[in-house]
């Protein structure tokens, strides 16, 4: 069992795969990136045809593939039956359609499931997602909710977008945001929001280094506390 699991989780776009990754790297934890998948989840579905709003029929897809999740040198890498998958599952059309394998309430219980499991392997790690410290990992030792303001966190995802030849414009991207916060907030089941006793942290004015720190500092502070008790 970990004996110490860290959760981040936050709207699209607000650094937290990069600030779980640099995090864990400091701490010498692992790290787990469950929006990653969400993703293969959704792309095995649209490979299959499957009706998207056929909520019955999301679970088999999990079922019916072999899903790997791994981190290696750092990097979160993805495997559907041994086909390596990180980079397609970045794809707008994955992006675009993820809400509805987020919104299977049984394929969502299926992944927290694999997601403790993932954990249990793990001495430390930090999680993170848009359900970690509320669902998945209630009794996490640190949780952390991360925000950003909406124009910010599209002009992160612009420069991303850049690099990897995307030539949307900054309405457009941050249009997309605001449309997945949305139906990441109002889903039923395991909707975005901050669990009542994470520590809220706005990094619209924030460089990524500055976030790690900051979030750090917290994670010494509460281990200090959890040694003296
Ligand atoms: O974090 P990322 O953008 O890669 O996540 C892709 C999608 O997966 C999100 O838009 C969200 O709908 C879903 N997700 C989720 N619960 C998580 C992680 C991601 O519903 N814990």
């Amino acid at each position: 069992m970990s004996s110490l699991v860290i959760t981040i989780d936050g709207p699209a776009a607000s650094g937290k795969s990069t600030v779980a990754r640099l995090l864990a790297e400091r701490l010498g934890a692992s790290f787990l990136d469950t929006g990653a998948m969400y993703r293969a989840v959704t792309l095995a579905a649209i490979e299959a045809g499957v009706d998207m709003n056929d909520e019955d029929k999301l679970p088999g897809v999990l079922d019916n593939r072999k899903f790997q999740f791994a981190v290696r040198e750092g990097k979160m890498v993805v495997c559907i039956d041994g086909l390596d998958v990180t980079e397609q599952i970045r794809s707008q059309e994955v992006t675009a359609n993820a809400r509805y394998v987020a919104s299977a309430a049984k394929l969502r219980e299926k992944l927290v499931e694999m997601q403790r499991q993932f954990a249990a392997r793990e001495k430390k790690i930090v999680v993170e997602g848009r359900d970690q410290g509320t669902v998945a990992f209630p009794d996490a030792g640190v949780k952390f909710y991360l925000t950003a303001d909406a124009t910010e966190r599209a002009k992160r995802r612009q420069i991303e977008l850049r690099a990897r030849g995307s030539s949307e414009n900054l309405d457009q991207i941050q249009n997309a945001i605001e449309e997945r916060d949305k139906s990441d907030e109002d889903r039923a089941v395991g909707p975005l929001k901050p669990a009542e006793d994470a520590i809220v942290i706005d990094t619209t004015d924030l460089s990524i280094e500055e976030v790690v720190e900051k979030l750090l500092r917290y994670v010494e502070e509460r281990c200090q506390k959890r040694n003296q008790k």
